[in-house]
């Protein structure tokens, strides 16, 4: 069905006039070395004598880092017959903690495939509601943020089990096993950044959910300079960060590669609010909670070691965490009002 002339949404028009941006398809948006997504230096929040850029992966089409790592999975699925003419009907199910569900579900609906969403219960509910605007079925399942491992009635065990028993119906991506998820940030994430900087970087600062970014764009990184280093940005455990995990919930992930790391640094999980309220108030970016966590961070690393010129990934931006930031900045739901 994708293939047919109607259905077609990349564009006949050849490459897309990037200067003007102007461009036939949404799908011409994706990120890549020629069409980065901005790095925008941060003004005032960095410690003297450092430099901290901001890559802002919201600027994507469809709102975070993970429609590179969709779009990957994707087009690896149908090259491998796994998916579209090969196999007329069949979807996508995938277990997540709402980004990689709503990448997923836009592009596919764009491909004429259907999408089934399988979220831990404490997601969001904005990102439950978006899930269902861009098209796709959502289950909710008892695990509590995000996707946990060896549970079958968690959200990992129940996709798996879709994709199992109605194979005809569904192919599950699995951006937890996926090589497909790192290969996107080694073709785009780091190349990106290595041509933004002019090979200047000198620290990335990221956050562990799958794992996708932090390997990717490492791998490309180190073969062009062996001494940037990778920092890792995790929560405390107990955190309530959609998207991101503690160390010690990583055994989920095939794609982590210590070796990759240079350091993990362990971030008190309130920060990662706070932090974000700072950054759209003193800085003008409107950074969702794991972007905050990130940048505590790399503000910690500037602080002890200074940092040359570091770039933060900030993951997505806060519209979908508008209940959360509540939760966890009271004054947010006070409002003055007319004549009380
Ligand atoms: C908001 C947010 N930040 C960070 C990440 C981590 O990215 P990765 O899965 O590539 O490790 C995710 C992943 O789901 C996410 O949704």
């Amino acid at each position: 069905m994708h293939s047919s002339p109607e259905n077609r949404v990349r564009s006949d028009a050849g490459r897309p006039d990037l200067d003007a941006r102007v461009f036939e398809s949404v799908l011409d948006m994706l990120p890549s070395e020629a069409n980065p997504t901005p790095l925008v230096r941060l003004q005032r929040l960095v410690p003297p004598g450092s430099t901290l850029y901001a890559k802002l992966e919201w600027m994507n089409p469809f709102g975070s880092v993970k429609d590179r790592a969709a779009w990957e999975m994707l087009r690896d699925l149908e090259e491998r017959g796994q998916l579209g003419e090969a196999k007329p009907g069949r979807g996508v199910v995938e277990p997540t903690s709402g980004n990689t569900g709503l990448s997923l579900a836009a592009l596919a609906s764009m491909r004429g495939y259907g999408m089934r969403a399988v979220v831990p219960s404490k997601v969001p509910d904005e990102k439950k509601a978006l899930l269902r605007l861009a098209g796709a079925e959502v289950d909710v399942t008892t695990d509590a943020l995000c996707p946990l491992p060896g549970s079958e009635d968690g959200a990992i065990g129940l996709a798996r089990t879709y994709a199992r028993a109605q194979g005809d119906k569904y192919v599950m991506p699995n951006q937890y096993e996926n090589q497909a998820n790192a290969r996107a940030h080694e073709r785009t994430t780091g190349p990106e950044i290595w041509r933004q900087t002019a090979g200047r970087v000198t620290h990335v600062f990221t956050a562990l959910g799958t794992v996708g970014t932090a390997t990717g764009l490492a791998r490309y990184l180190r073969k062009q300079n062996p001494d940037v280093k990778i920092i890792a940005v995790q929560p405390s455990p107990g955190h309530d960060v959609p998207g991101l995990r503690n160390v010690s919930e990583l055994s989920v992930s095939k794609l982590f590669d210590p070796s990759l790391i240079s350091e993990i640094l362990e971030i008190p999980h309130e920060l990662a609010y706070t932090r974000a309220a700072e950054l759209f108030r003193r800085e003008g970016l409107r950074a969702g909670p794991s972007s905050g966590l990130i940048f505590e961070g790399a503000r910690r690393v500037a602080e002890r070691d200074g940092v040359g010129l570091g770039v933060m990934i900030f993951c997505d931006d806060v519209f979908k965490y508008v209940s959360s930031m509540r939760k966890h900045l009271p004054e947010l739901g006070k409002f003055n009002v007319e004549g009380e």
